[in-house]
């Protein structure tokens, strides 16, 4: 029998593919099915058992290590058992109180959510859909006031089955036939960002200011200039917009980051998935582009009502987006700026850090298969005092390529220098990095397992690289950095800066885990072994580090069938005897990734983001069947009748006070 467990079914799978090629067959029996054989045997019954159940389970691993000897765990908090369930769960001793949940009001004006009678005015009000990417930057009027801060979220994409009653999944293969003009609109509403005011109680608990003058949404209908090398090519160029520089709106902002000057970074991720329109011709420099970058993807039929999403009648505007986009939340009426200057892919996030020489360093992942692993290096550096608004416009992108051994090199993306010249078809600096893709190519950069965020850590000059995970990677096609063929599970690389200069261009890498569970040979998965039977996990997908210079994992793509757990937030031991020792701390209820990690820098807040909860269901044993509006595996976090799953973002905190693990 072949497994399909990965074969992405809903808007949400795929998301997490972000593959535009259909699966190859399977013949012979894959690490899948010896997983989903396993999963048979005891995960089954492991899920009749329950939550609270398997908290008690003893790991053989965790037992013999228990033996071996005693290393003193960096983190302060009782594992959490791992399950599926359809409520989240945080360790003994924190609390996880929802924090703003889809369709609660953001800006004044705003009506209360009424799910049955949503209206795209309403909803361009109001907190939006698959809360992805959160930060946090110190209040405009008080920053020094860690009590007092703005908080930004991006909303990567919508699910219609659980937004809509009646409805159903709203694909190319149902031919988007329940799909309105107005549903249409109330989806793009549901997408882009919030900007929005938190205060924090004497009691240590976060709550939103609602008639706060910075609350913002932002939209796919949001004006937005293009800025950098860019901005104006010829290839920006529109039937709306002949100077190439005015674009409507940001798709799929997927993970993030915020700058030292109080302005938050938004990635534009799946794009491609937001267009419709004829296959790109092959053999032809707009067909290859589009081909390059999976244009059209066909997950919407926004182009139906809204021409520039239809590549028959726009066809430059997919160029238009990719991008990293720039948002001043200090200035609600700003103009956000696509920074074109940090090139053109299907960005996962940018997390910023500054080299020793006061430059500003932005590490991003290019999500996709065999994609690449990127940095942005500004040519200036930043002057705290005397801030420069534009300081990310001049840079050097560059890509990695890792190499046996231990050792790698960020490659210059630069016009005219090595292969990106004339003759291979570019015709500017601009052009490089509208086609950002395929000058990496040409660099012979290292095709990774699909990076994801892409994080300093400056506590340690190192940077850790999550690559989620990747099934069609064949025996033969390993490296490296990527040395698992079928890696279901993902792994994450460490990266070491010589002296903490994030700047350097040649660095040191090792391979920190590799993810799955240890107790399957077969994975070939490197937790630690004192990593408990709870404390492994799969799909690593977004990160954070602590203020004292601690990783904490978050996860998208475990699931009953895959793992027996939800996915979740992991801590991590980097160093010592523990290194590769990760330990359970949060779950999402059934259905839901995680995405976010935050901490404010005091570490005694921690924000994440539930994506999607009550996503899926068929695979849940306890639930059966597909989750939809009217009959959704969870009705998290409100649990009221009548009430879909909302994508809510939860603030933990531990109870009495205190630091966060
Ligand atoms: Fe939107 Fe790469 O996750
Ligand atoms: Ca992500
Ligand atoms: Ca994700």
């Amino acid at each position: 029998m072949k497994f399909t467990i990965f074969d992405p079914i809903t808007r949400s799978q795929k998301a997490d593919a972000a593959e535009d090629t259909p699966a190859h067959a399977v013949d012979a029996p894959t690490i899948g099915d010896v997983i989903a054989a396993r999963m048979g045997r005891r995960d089954l019954m492991k899920g009749a058992l329950g939550f609270t159940a398997m908290a008690a389970t003893v790991s053989p691993l965790a037992f013999a290590a228990g033996q071996a000897k005693a290393a003193t765990s960096s983190f302060d908090f009782p594992e959490l058992g791992a399950g599926v369930q359809a409520d989240h769960a945080v360790a003994d001793g924190f609390d996880a109180d929802v924090l703003i949940r889809w369709g609660d009001p953001v800006v004044s004006g705003a009506p209360d959510f009424d799910p049955a009678n949503q209206s795209p005015e309403a909803q361009a009000m109001q907190f939006g859909y698959n809360n992805d990417y959160v930060g946090t930057v110190p209040h405009p009027d008080e920053p020094e006031n860690q009590n007092r801060q703005l908080m930004v979220v991006n909303h990567e994409y919508t699910n219609e089955e659980l937004m809509f009653s009646g409805l159903g999944r709203q694909d190319r293969d149902a031919e988007f036939s329940g799909m309105t003009e107005e549903l249409v609109n109330i989806e793009m509403m549901a997408h882009g960002g919030t900007v929005i005011e938190i205060v924090r109680g004497d009691d240590g608990k976060w709550s939103t200011v609602l008639n706060s003058p910075y609350n913002r949404r932002i939209t796919p209908s949001t004006l937005m200039v293009a800025s950098g090398p860019a901005a104006g090519h010829p290839k920006m160029i529109t039937s709306a917009d002949p100077t190439g520089r005015n674009i409507f709106g940001t798709v799929n902002n997927c993970a993030g980051g915020v700058t030292p000057w109080g302005t938050w970074l938004m990635a534009e991720e799946n794009f491609h998935g937001y267009f419709m329109g004829p296959d790109p011709e092959e053999g032809t420099e707009d067909g290859d582009l589009k081909a390059r970058y999976g244009v059209p993807g066909g997950w919407y039929t926004w182009g139906s009502y809204h021409d520039r999403f239809d590549t028959s009648k726009e066809p430059n505007e997919p160029n238009r987006f990719g991008w990293m986009v720039e948002v001043d939340p200090s200035n609600p009426t700003s103009t956000p700026v696509k920074r074109t200057s940090m090139g053109r892919f299907k960005h996962e996030g940018a997390h910023v850090a500054q080299a020793p020489n006061g430059r500003i360093v932005a590490f991003m992942g290019d999500d996709q298969r065999f994609d690449y692993t990127y940095r942005f290096v500004t040519t200036r550096a930043y002057d705290p005092a005397n801030p420069d608004p534009n300081i990310l416009d001049d840079g050097v992108l560059s890509v990695a390529r890792f190499d046996e051994g231990g050792k790698m090199i960020w490659m210059p993306l630069v016009f005219g220098e090595g292969p990106l010249t004339a003759e291979n078809g570019f015709d500017s600096q601009g052009d490089v990095m509208i086609q950002t893709r395929r000058a990496a190519d040409l660099l012979g950069a290292t095709p990774m397992d699909r990076p994801e965020d892409v994080e300093p850590n400056p506590e340690r000059g190192t940077i850790y690289v999550m690559l989620t995970n990747n099934s069609r990677r064949e025996v033969g096609d390993e490296n490296a950095a990527n040395p698992r063929a079928e890696n279901l599970f993902g792994h994450i690389i460490e990266i070491t800066a010589p002296g903490g200069d994030f700047a350097a261009d040649e660095m040191d890498w090792d391979i920190l885990v590799k993810c799955g569970d240890p107790a399957v040979a077969e994975v070939g998965a490197t937790f630690s072994p004192e990593t408990s039977e709870d404390g492994w996990f799969g799909m690593p997908d977004n990160c954070a580090v602590d203020a004292q210079g601690r990783l904490w994992i978050s996860t998208d793509g475990n699931a009953f069938d895959r793992t027996g757990r939800s996915d979740g937030l992991w801590s991590m031991e980097t160093e010592g005897d523990l290194r590769g020792t990760s330990k359970h701390f949060y779950q999402v209820p059934v259905g839901a990734e995680l995405c976010g990690p935050h901490f404010t820098t005091d570490d005694e807040s921690l924000f994440v983001a539930v994506q999607h909860p009550g996503d899926g269901g068929d695979e849940w044993p306890e639930f059966g069947r597909t989750s939809t509006f009217d009959d959704p595996s969870t009705r998290w976090p409100d649990f009221a009748e009548g009430m879909p799953p909302r994508p809510s973002v939860v603030a933990i905190t531990r109870q009495g006070g205190g630091k966060i693990g």
